[in-house]
């Protein structure tokens, strides 16, 4: 069963001051997400990714259509219940790592788990080990403004795994990274989802860095164009790979989805 699906899904931004017509972001868009996939989402500047990424993640809620994550239709819930499914369900990573300048790092990671009531002993032992499993242990105690952008954004991705999401959303993790420490967090990535069964989807402007994700969704002008398997990629998890019957045997295209 899908994780997390999207049904006719739209959102139209209200109208700036002195202009009539709003901003239709994403015009019908319908998608599916399977447990373990490691999924991408490429287009124009301007085609939607963003705005499709914080409606999946219930940061922004559509003007039409669902969101079903986990079976849970996030339109039918209240705020309150919404943000404790993001805080709990979903990780999220921006390009803008976000963590807190006044806290050490194991304190950024932990603290999603703080704000959910949960002993400061557990948060911090939950945090070393999130930071252990992105190479960052070592750096638990320092504050982020004496790391890497490229560290920073490896305790980014600590802080969103922390509490063992259903779902990772990342809206350009590798934007602000030079091509090594690019490299290095797309491995990262990609090894949570091999090693940790983890589901993460990616948005980048970056095709070499799509090309690495199991599956390519691309996207314009507030729709999905294409949504291709990529068979060959490292990032094909082993679930997807014994090609499942509704995904037809049409060589990791999907046919029912392209446009
Ligand atoms: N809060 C907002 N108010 C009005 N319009 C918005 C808002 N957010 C996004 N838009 C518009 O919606 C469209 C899609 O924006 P979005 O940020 O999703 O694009 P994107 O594909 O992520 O682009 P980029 O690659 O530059 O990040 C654009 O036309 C954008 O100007
Ligand atoms: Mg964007």
């Amino acid at each position: 069963m899908a994780i997390l699906r999207a049904v006719h899904l739209e959102k139209t931004f209200a109208a700036a001051a002195g202009s009539t017509a709003g901003v239709m972001a994403i015009r019908g868009v319908d998608v599916e997400i399977e447990p373990g996939e490691f999924v991408a989402i490429t287009g124009a500047s301007g085609s939607g990714k963003s705005t499709l990424l914080h409606l999946l993640g219930g940061i922004t809620r559509p003007t039409a259509g669902k969101v079903i994550l986990e079976g849970v239709d996030l339109a039918a819930i209240g705020d309150d219940d919404l943000a404790l499914v993001r805080r709990r369900r979903i990780g999220f990573i921006f390009q803008r790592y976000n963590l807190l300048p006044e806290l050490s790092l194991v304190e950024n990671v932990g603290l999603p788990l703080v704000l959910d009531g949960i002993p400061e002993a557990r948060c911090d032992a939950a945090a070393r080990a999130a930071l252990e499993t992105v190479g960052m242990g070592h750096r638990a105690d320092h504050r982020p403004d004496a790391l890497s952008g490229g560290e920073q954004q490896r305790g980014a991705i600590a802080r969103a795994l922390v509490t063992a999401p259903a779902i990772v959303l990342a809206d350009e993790p590798t934007g602000a990274l030079d091509s090594e420490n690019s490299r290095r967090v797309v491995e990262l990535l990609r090894s949570i989802v091999a090693d940790h069964g983890q589901t993460v989807v990616l948005v980048t402007h970056d095709p070499g860095i799509a090309a690495e994700a199991g599956r390519c969704i691309r996207m314009a002008d507030g729709r999905i164009i294409s949504d291709t398997l990529q068979p060959d990629s490292p990032g094909r998890p082993p679930v997807a790979r014994q090609a499942p019957a509704h995904r037809g045997k049409s060589g990791g295209k999907r046919p029912g989805r392209k446009r």
